[in-house]
């Protein structure tokens, strides 16, 4: 069994820590109030317009995660999405909702969207984000969790067909593939406030505990498992202590 020691003072100095033998590097977190934004110019440089910006703050205030990413089809990986404005102006995407109705039209709005500038929305979340919501230290620095229980927000869950999902709660102790390692600790009843079944099984993770091949922090940091959201709009992977809570540092 490996004897762990932890270094207090990496994630202070770098954005990387380390575990007995093992150094992790964290990527490196954008300004909190642009957490979450994203770039999207799969086809909009090439077609001669400013890149959208995405600020996934904003929208998240007003819709959980399945309206997103179950309904209206968007993948969880910025520019994967075969995304069209002529697709839009039919009320697909983005035009779902900006049609004049839930949200701002396309007509006369076209540099609210391609703005190019990903601190677009920033002003609006420091004035957002004075509304007295519980905080964390990292990521937007916004706790969703309790903001959602506190009743703070209240997103809709669906935009078109109400979830057919059947309750599960269960919370799952993932113990790591080293000794010595506090479990991380995973509540299906947590994430269901935001997500769907569909969002994380088949693709990712197994429907059977303890059977998701690669399932370590390795992968996790390349974006894999927890990593699909936990690095850029879930709290990010620095948070140690929210996922292995027996852990003895922050
Ligand atoms: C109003 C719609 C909407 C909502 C709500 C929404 N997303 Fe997204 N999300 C998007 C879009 C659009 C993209 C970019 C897709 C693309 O470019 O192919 C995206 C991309 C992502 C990505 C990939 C980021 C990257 O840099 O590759 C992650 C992870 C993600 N979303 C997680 C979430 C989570 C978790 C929630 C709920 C807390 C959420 N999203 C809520 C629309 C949404
Ligand atoms: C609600 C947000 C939104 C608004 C408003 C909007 N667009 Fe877009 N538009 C998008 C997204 C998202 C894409 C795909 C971005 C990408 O991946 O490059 C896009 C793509 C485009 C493209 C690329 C070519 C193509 O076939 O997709 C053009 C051109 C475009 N939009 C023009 C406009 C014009 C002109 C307006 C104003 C009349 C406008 N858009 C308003 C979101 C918007
Ligand atoms: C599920 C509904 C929904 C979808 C899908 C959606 N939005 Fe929004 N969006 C809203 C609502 C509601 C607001 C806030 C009200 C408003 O500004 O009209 C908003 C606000 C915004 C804003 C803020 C504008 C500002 O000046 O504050 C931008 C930019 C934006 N959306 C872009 C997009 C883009 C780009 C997409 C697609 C990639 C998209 N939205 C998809 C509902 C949606
Ligand atoms: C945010 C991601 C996520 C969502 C959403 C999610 N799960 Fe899971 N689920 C997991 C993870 C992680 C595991 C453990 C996988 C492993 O250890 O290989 C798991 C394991 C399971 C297991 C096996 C439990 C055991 O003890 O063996 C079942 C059954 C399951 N999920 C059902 C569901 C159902 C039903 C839903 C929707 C109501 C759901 N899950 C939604 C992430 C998720
Ligand atoms: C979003 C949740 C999450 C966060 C945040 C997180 N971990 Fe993990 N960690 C996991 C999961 C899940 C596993 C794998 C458990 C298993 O093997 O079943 C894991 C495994 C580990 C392991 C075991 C070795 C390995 O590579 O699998 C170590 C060591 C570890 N984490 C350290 C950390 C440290 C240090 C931090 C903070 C920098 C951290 N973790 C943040 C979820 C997380
Ligand atoms: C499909 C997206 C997704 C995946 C995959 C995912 N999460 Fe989350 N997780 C979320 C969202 C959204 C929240 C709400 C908090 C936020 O956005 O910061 C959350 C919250 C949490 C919380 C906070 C619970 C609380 O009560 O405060 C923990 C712990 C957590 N996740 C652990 C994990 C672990 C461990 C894994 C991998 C086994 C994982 N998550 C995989 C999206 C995801």
């Amino acid at each position: 069994m490996k004897r762990i020691s932890i270094l207090l003072t990496a994630l202070i100095l770098s954005a990387s820590a380390s575990w007995g033998g093992e150094t992790f590097t964290l990527p490196t977190l954008p300004p909190r109030e642009e957490f979450g934004n994203i770039i999207m110019n799969r086809v909009s440089a090439s077609s001669g317009v400013l890149p959208v910006v995405f600020s996934h703050w904003k929208h998240r205030t007003k819709y959980t995660c399945r309206v997103c990413h179950t309904e209206l089809d968007f993948n969880l990986k910025a520019n994967t999405t075969e995304i069209r404005a002529v697709e839009i102006r039919k009320g697909k995407f983005c035009g779902a909702c900006h049609n004049g109705k839930k949200a701002f039209k396309l007509n006369g709005n076209c540099d609210k969207c391609h703005s190019g500038d990903i601190a677009y929305n920033s002003e609006k979340f420091i004035e957002f984000a004075k509304k007295g919501f519980p905080q964390t230290s990292i990521g937007d620095g916004i706790n969703w969790v309790e903001a959602l229980k506190a009743g703070l927000i209240t997103p809709q869950n669906f935009i078109k067909t109400e979830s057919g999902d059947i309750p599960f709660d269960k919370n799952l102790v993932l113990e790591a593939a080293w000794g010595g390692i506090a479990p991380a600790v995973f509540s299906h009843k947590t994430h269901m406030g935001w997500l769907e079944c569909s969002n994380c099984h088949p693709d990712v993770f197994n429907i059977k505990k303890k059977t998701t091949a690669h399932f370590s922090m390795e992968y996790i940091l390349k974006g894999k498992f927890c990593g699909a959201c936990h690095l850029r709009v879930a709290f990010p992977m620095d948070d140690c202590k929210r996922c292995h809570p027996a852990i003895s540092r922050n």
